[in-house]
């Protein structure tokens, strides 16, 4: 991990664009800030770079942007998995490279890279390489909420049928009904390092997808996903896991127990920052 992606200078934080939102609390739609990114330099190797991404929002404490986003869907049988980009081979400073990215995602006008997870290390995990073979599916991993422990066993596919009470979901943290969550792992099978992802069922993303074309692409029938890095110095948070997220204000959001930073689910925006490149 760079210095320049653990301690982002200042100038160069929290630089996105307002995107979509999911209820009333959230209907400011703007453009906040002026595009720039942390460093103006390009970086080696593979892959890496100024980078945009869609993230759900860093709303407190020192993470300098959002956790990015996951596109997902679902299968006929209702297991559900984040979508990988397609694998092309480009040219990078005279050199052929394989990278991971989709044009117009699904119609949706955004370009979809391998590069939204390119930070906190992540860019040498096994199954961050392009052409890692996965089939994708999100899994249940050993830890997660009170729920999964009864419904699953780690490794086991996390299945939508298992979200069917998620108008009322509450484990006693902030407010119940907003939405159910779930954590796992992804593209992490056979590989030495574990990526950590985070699942949340809500109709607040389901009425947020009817009239946003990058939410209507990239979530399904109220399921959204996001790599659960913390963007700050890498810790897992999680969505109504910590009882001290109320001190925090963050007893309905994404929290991390770390240094108390807050993202909010329910709130995706645009960030630019420099994706670290993938070893060679
Ligand atoms: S707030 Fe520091 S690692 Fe998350």
């Amino acid at each position: 991990m760079s210095d320049s992606d653990k301690y982002p200078d200042d100038s160069g934080r929290r630089r996105f664009v307002k995107g979509v939102v999911g209820g009333a609390a959230l209907a400011g739609v703007g453009t906040t800030g002026a595009a720039a990114i942390n460093s103006a330099t390009t970086s080696p190797g593979a892959g890496g770079g100024p980078t945009q991404a869609y993230a759900i929002e860093n709303t407190a404490g020192p993470a300098p942007r959002g956790m990015p986003q996951i596109p997902i869907e679902i299968d006929s049988d209702g297991f559900i998995k984040g979508v990988w980009p397609e694998v092309k081979t480009v040219t990078q400073n005279g050199i052929d490279v394989k990278i991971a990215e989709t044009d117009d995602y699904k119609g949706s006008g955004v370009t979809y890279s391998s590069a939204w997870f390119q930070y906190c290390g992540v860019q040498s995990y096994g199954g961050l390489a392009p052409d890692y073979e996965s089939d994708n599916y999100f899994r249940a991993d050993s830890g997660g909420y009170d729920w999964q422990q009864d419904a699953y066993s780690a490794g086991d596919k996390l299945n939508i049928e298992d979200f069917g009470d998620y108008k009322e979901w509450g484990n006693g943290i902030g407010r119940a009904g907003l939405g159910k969550p779930a954590t796992g792992t992804w593209r992490s099978q056979d590989a030495e390092d574990t990526m950590p992802i985070q699942i949340l069922r809500s109709e607040r993303i389901e009425e947020a997808a009817q009239d946003n074309d990058w939410l209507a692409a990239s979530t399904d029938q109220g399921v959204i996903a996001w790599l659960n890095k913390c963007t700050h110095f890498c810790c897992v948070p999680g969505y109504k896991q910590a009882a001290d997220a109320a001190k925090f204000n963050a007893e309905d959001g994404v929290y991390c127990q770390c240094h108390q930073s807050v993202y909010d689910p329910f709130s995706i925006v645009q960030t630019l920052f420099t994706a670290l490149p993938r070893p060679d």
